[in-house]
């Protein structure tokens, strides 16, 4: 009995320290987890990298309900609620016959830093302020899809 107590005690000790390494050694697993985490992430951020292509969305058919349709009409015909009380009237964005001498940069420029900024009336605002760029793209998208043309 005096002796099996101390090689019961060096065992109980090997077995502690065993539990502990072991311990350790998940703690240090679970330490590396964020790190692949962090890697499961960037296939994403690689995706924001990348440029993503211009659709219209319902999300930009309202974009131009709320700001848009007051002057250029619902259906984009320049005949919005404001455009009569305006001293140049609003573009028709369905007149595929003036859009298609437009480029599409002409259209970024107009919507993003107004009319004044591509030679055209300032009653046409400047909405940088208020749209993003991705959402102005959208819209460029969209007013070609009204008017049924291509870019100049
Ligand atoms: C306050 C009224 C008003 C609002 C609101 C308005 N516009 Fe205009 N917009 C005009 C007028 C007026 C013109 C015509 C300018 C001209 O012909 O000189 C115009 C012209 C344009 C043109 C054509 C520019 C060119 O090359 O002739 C585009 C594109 C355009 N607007 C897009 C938009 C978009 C997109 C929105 C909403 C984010 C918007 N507009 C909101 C009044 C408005």
């Amino acid at each position: 009995m005096t002796k099996s107590s101390p090689t019961f005690i060096l065992n109980y000790c090997i077995f502690l320290i065993a539990v502990g390494i072991t311990g350790c050694s998940e703690k240090s697993a679970e330490e590396t987890r964020p790190p692949l985490k962090a890697e499961s992430h960037s296939p994403a951020s690689l995706e924001e990298a990348t440029p993503k292509p211009v659709v219209v969305t319902e999300k930009t058919r309202e974009t131009y309900q709320w700001y848009c349709a007051q002057c250029h009409g619902i259906q984009g015909k320049g005949d919005g609620i404001n455009a009569r009380f305006l001293t140049v009237p609003p573009r028709n964005h369905t007149k595929a016959k003036y859009l298609e001498t437009r480029t599409d940069e002409q259209f970024f420029e107009a919507i993003k830093f107004g009319g004044l900024s591509v030679g055209r009336a300032p009653c046409m605002p400047a909405w940088g302020n208020t749209l993003s760029d991705s959402t102005i793209h959208e819209l460029v998208l969209y007013i070609r899809e009204l008017c049924q043309c291509e870019a100049l």
